[in-house]
């Protein structure tokens, strides 16, 4: 099967499963019906849910069935952490962006102050639904643990830090690269991690997959940055051509867009040779066809 079809029948299949709980959960789970609303608004307004996609894809590479009545919650802990992420990345503060998910932003509908609230209860919620399990102690532990590392002040609000500190500086291209590992790349990279553990797989057989989850996440902000610039508000749910105007370090800014599309083009190889080095007797084609998300004619030559 072509692989953009592969990763649009696994979409198709897991996307319903993945999304029709949201709303009831969170309405359970929240004391205020207005941040209950503020919450399930943002999370429910679309997204791609690529990092709990990623999260099942891994648990299925490894020749597991994914029983979602034990295993949603902290599979789609990912998720309200990463809407989060987005919720304060748009604020006035921020990134001080309008349309999110093809929606007005989470500020726009109910003001910044309930919209700093959403982020945090999602945040908090995330860590919560990740022990909602009867998951043996050591793995929500390692979960937690590794969530936390991704998240947090060592990975993407690490990220954001510099992100909105290098505004007007022009970082060199390698420090570019590990603000980009910080705020995105470490939940792209915990999205596979959290399969690993999940599945029990031990410390020293996760460098392949590890390596492949780090190739697509730089791989994901690179081609985030490149959209920036040739896509339209329309297609993909958000305002573009915003990167230049805020002075934002980007892989197009630093290289032009060819030489973006470049790097994207070499940490894609990066990322399919990282699959090369699985187990002989692993079926890697369902990661590989996460690949087909990244569409590299969108720059001509
Ligand atoms: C957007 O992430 C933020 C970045 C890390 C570039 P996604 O492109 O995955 O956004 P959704 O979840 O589909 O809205
Ligand atoms: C932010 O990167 C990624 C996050 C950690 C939220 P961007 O600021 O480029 O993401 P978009 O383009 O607003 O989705
Ligand atoms: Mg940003
Ligand atoms: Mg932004
Ligand atoms: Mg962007």
């Amino acid at each position: 099967m072509p692989i953009e079809t592969q990763l649009a029948t696994f979409e198709a299949a897991w996307l319903p499963r993945l999304n029709a709980p949201l709303a009831d959960a969170i309405a359970q789970d929240t004391g205020d019906d207005r941040l209950a609303a503020a919450m399930q608004y943002s999370v429910l307004a679309g997204g791609k849910r690529l990092r709990p996609l990623l999260t099942v894809a891994t648990l299925q590479t490894l020749g597991q069935t994914v029983d979602l009545k034990r295993l949603w919650r902290p599979i789609m802990a990912l998720e309200l952490l990463h809407t989060y992420s987005l919720i304060h990345d748009d604020l006035p503060a921020m990134d001080n962006d309008d349309l999110r998910r093809g929606e007005p932003t989470n500020h726009v509908k109910f003001g910044a102050g309930m919209a700093t609230l959403a982020g945090d209860g999602l945040l908090t919620l995330a860590f919560q639904w990740l022990t909602a399990t009867d998951l043996d102690a050591a793995v929500q532990a390692e979960l937690v643990t590794s969530l936390a590392q991704a998240a947090g002040p060592a990975g993407m609000v690490a990220g954001q830090a510099k992100d909105i500190q290098s505004e007007a500086v022009d970082l060199p291209l390698a420090d570019l690269r590990v603000l980009h590992k910080e705020k995105t790349g470490a939940l792209l990279h915990y999205a596979v991690a959290a399969g690993l553990i999940m599945g029990g797989v031990p410390t020293a057989a996760r460098a392949a997959y590890l390596r492949f989850a780090d190739a697509f996440g730089l791989a994901f902000q690179i081609y985030d940055d490149i959209l920036d610039v040739v896509g339209t508000a329309v297609e993909l749910g958000k305002a573009t051509q915003k990167d230049a105007g805020e002075a934002k370090n980007t892989y197009p800014g630093k290289l032009g867009l060819q030489g973006a599309n470049q790097a994207l083009i070499k940490t894609i190889a990066a990322g399919q040779a990282a699959l090369d080095d699985l187990p002989a007797d692993t079926d890697a084609s369902l990661l590989r066809a996460f690949f087909s998300y990244f569409d590299t004619k969108r720059v001509k030559a």
